[in-house]
């Protein structure tokens, strides 16, 4: 049985992965009545509003919760989890070390997914101890495999790894909803902007998916004296680089003192 503690929007991107893949066994404890029987009746997870009573019944413990939760919860189930279960933890900031401490147990695994889980199109970094045999990590690899790919880097990347993947839909949003004010500032209406934004960035996703390195379809785009040169012209002016630069600094940033409690 793999098991949730909290049952919210990424709880439910993977258990959605799970069960079209084909892992049915899940139970989830979730403080909300609704949304306990929503994810029995779409899914159909075994639901709780127990937290320990998941522990009791689950080999794989998935902490689901947010972090500000955390200590709550791992004061509530420590006493559970014993020698044999393995647990996983996908909050941002939290730490194996913390982790390890608060649930006295090294079999832990930590995990960064971010939100395009929510159409199997996720990213996902798992760090944890060597002490987890293969077996093991091939079930938390199955788990977030079925909602998108999946890296295992050791956890000193983790600050990175949020700022870049966990944090990056939201400054790849950013960007089309500039694009889409542009357009609509060029007379174009909402409806259309967003339609030629969204495609475009879509489009200029799958094609960077088939290998192309961004550069190459930059320079493909891009001839002299062209159109494309003088967008592209304004960004250097502007140091569009440095303010990505600046922007993932500031991310892994605020990643690192998350993860000291701050
Ligand atoms: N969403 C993302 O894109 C994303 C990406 C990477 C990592 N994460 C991590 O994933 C975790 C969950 O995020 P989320 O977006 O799924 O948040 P969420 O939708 O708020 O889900 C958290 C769920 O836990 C429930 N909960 C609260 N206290 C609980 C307790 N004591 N015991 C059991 N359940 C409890 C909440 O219920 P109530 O609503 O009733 O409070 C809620 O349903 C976070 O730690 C976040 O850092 C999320």
């Amino acid at each position: 049985m793999i098991g949730f503690i909290g049952g919210g929007n990424m709880a439910e991107a993977l258990i959605k992965g799970m069960v079209q893949s084909g892992m049915k066994d899940i139970i989830v404890s979730e403080p909300r009545e609704d949304r306990r029987s929503y994810l029995e009746k779409t899914y159909g997870a075994k639901t709780t509003s127990d937290n320990k009573e998941v522990v009791r019944q689950s080999s794989i413990v998935i902490l689901a919760i947010k972090p500000q939760n955390m200590d709550d919860v791992t004061s509530e189930i420590a006493q559970y989890i014993s020698g044999e279960k393995l647990v996983v933890s996908i909050a941002a900031g939290i730490t194996l070390p913390y982790l390890t401490a608060r649930l006295k147990t090294s079999k832990i695994v930590r995990v960064m997914p971010n939100t395009p889980a929510l159409v199997q199109e996720g990213m996902s970094v798992l760090s944890m101890c060597e002490c987890i045999h293969d077996k093991e990590m091939g079930l938390v690899r199955g788990i977030f495999m079925s909602v998108g790919k999946v890296l295992v880097l050791p956890e000193k990347y983790m600050d990175a790894v949020t700022a870049l993947s966990g944090s990056g839909p939201a400054f790849v949003a950013l960007f089309a909803e500039a694009m889409i004010a542009a357009g609509i500032k060029m007379g174009l209406t909402e409806e259309n902007a967003s339609e030629l934004a969204i495609q475009t960035v879509i489009g200029t996703a799958k094609l960077l998916e088939t290998g192309m390195p961004p550069h190459k379809l930059r320079e493909m785009v891009t001839s002299p004296g062209g159109t494309t040169a003088a967008g592209l012209k304004v960004f250097e002016e502007k140091g569009f680089k440095e303010i990505i630069s600046g922007v993932i600094e500031a991310a892994a940033k605020r990643s690192k003192e998350l993860g000291r409690g701050e």
